[in-house]
């Protein structure tokens, strides 16, 4: 922990126009300790910090060390696959994923007819990406890289400094806020916790989306935590995590997701949502399926790993593929609900449907009605 009085600004890694970290008086601020980490906070408090979404912070930590270490299972047991079937010839074709998987050309059939998919493995491992990305260079080697994080809303820092001190096998965690004072407070925190956060955690002053539409699929994990819903996000935020990586999203917008205003959730998550006695487990499916949406526009879809209603928020965390032919099972998982006006009676119409044939499959939208008026 830094003992000086002044910890003057990390000029090398500034950049033009980005907030320095000015020389302080430890005595204007009150240290605030969560975790393994500690945060300066001014008396004024400027930054944004919540002291009841610590079971928030906790839980992202616990699933962050279980991803790290599925992410190295998963990586262990593709590299057997691999010896197992020998190494790769040189100069054998190889055949682009996304041709193999691209619904128009798959097999020459069109009109959502296709051969049986072999089914969507939770276990494909994290290393399938399509397009290399920057930290997966050593994947072609057999080498996993330790995971790279990006909290995208960071404010204090808080919630990055803790990822990088509480769980092993993180090379990085790159913070963001497009707030000055909040980019401020971060690196003066950074400082504040010593090496080990120095060496892992960095700080940028930027807006989340374009930073995050300006590194696809980077990111091992990216956490979205914003204030209120994290909608304007989501189209960003699924393309800068890596295939096999996953999207940890808060919402707190919980009236508007929960059926205080049906119409303001139809605009943000393109769902109507019910005020039925499952109203906080409707709030977490509008949430997924929202995520889903955005994901399949670039061919991907999402597996989630735990959805959780707490305090006054939802909590998601999803693991993203590519594959194009997985992706046309969506349909599949959403369903219109019928909510009786009389009782808490409800009935589910699924948006689509499959029909087989020998080993083909139909893709077809659902019918209803799926139960009568009476
Ligand atoms: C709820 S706070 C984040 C709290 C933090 N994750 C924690 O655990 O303590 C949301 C932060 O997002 C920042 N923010 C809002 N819009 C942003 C954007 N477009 N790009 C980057 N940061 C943004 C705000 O300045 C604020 O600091």
């Amino acid at each position: 922990m830094a003992g000086s009085d002044e910890i003057i600004g990390d000029e090398g890694k500034q950049h033009k126009g980005e907030p320095v970290v000015a020389p302080f008086d430890l005595n204007d601020f009150i240290i605030i300790k969560e975790g393994e980490a500690e945060i300066l906070m001014h008396a004024k408090n400027e930054v944004f910090y919540n002291k009841t979404q610590v079971n928030n912070r906790d839980m992202s930590i616990a699933v962050l060390r279980t991803f790290v270490s599925k992410r190295k299972q998963e990586h262990e047991a593709m590299l057997s696959r691999k010896m197992k079937n020998g190494p790769k010839v040189m100069g054998e074709p190889v055949v682009e994923p996304e041709a193999v998987t691209d619904p128009e050309v798959h097999n020459g059939k069109s009109n959502g007819e296709c051969e049986v998919s072999q089914g969507i493995s939770q276990d494909e491992p994290c290393s399938m990406a399509e397009d290399p990305a920057p930290n997966q260079e050593a994947k072609g080697r057999g080498e996993l890289k330790p995971a790279r994080v990006l909290e995208a809303l960071s404010a204090s820092g808080l919630r990055a400094l803790r990822y990088a001190r509480e769980v092993d096998g993180i090379s990085q965690v790159v913070a963001l806020d497009n707030d000055k004072l909040s980019v401020e407070a971060c690196r003066r925190n950074i400082k504040f916790n010593g090496s080990v956060a120095c060496s892992k955690v960095e700080s940028h002053f930027a807006d989340a989306r374009v930073y995050m539409l300006t590194h696809p699929k980077e990111f091992d994990v990216v956490d979205l935590d914003p204030y209120g819903s994290p909608s304007v996000f989501l189209d960003s935020a699924v393309q800068s995590v890596v295939d096999g990586g996953i999207l940890m999203c808060t919402a707190t917008d919980m009236a508007v997701l929960c059926g205080g205003n049906g119409e303001v959730c139809y605009s943000k998550y393109g769902s109507y949502p019910l005020r039925g006695k499952y109203c906080h487990e409707m709030a977490l499916r509008i949430l997924l399926a929202c995520i889903e949406s955005h994901a399949n526009r670039y061919k991907r879809y999402i597996v989630p790993i735990l959805s959780v209603q707490m305090d006054f928020y939802v909590r998601v965390f999803v693991r993203i593929y590519t594959s194009a032919s997985a992706m046309k099972n969506t349909p599949l998982k959403l369903s219109y609900v019928y909510q009786c006006t009389g009782c808490d009676s409800f009935q589910l119409q699924p948006i689509g449907r499959t029909v087989s044939k020998n080993t083909s499959v139909r893709y077809l939208p659902g019918f209803g009605p799926v139960v009568s008026q009476e």
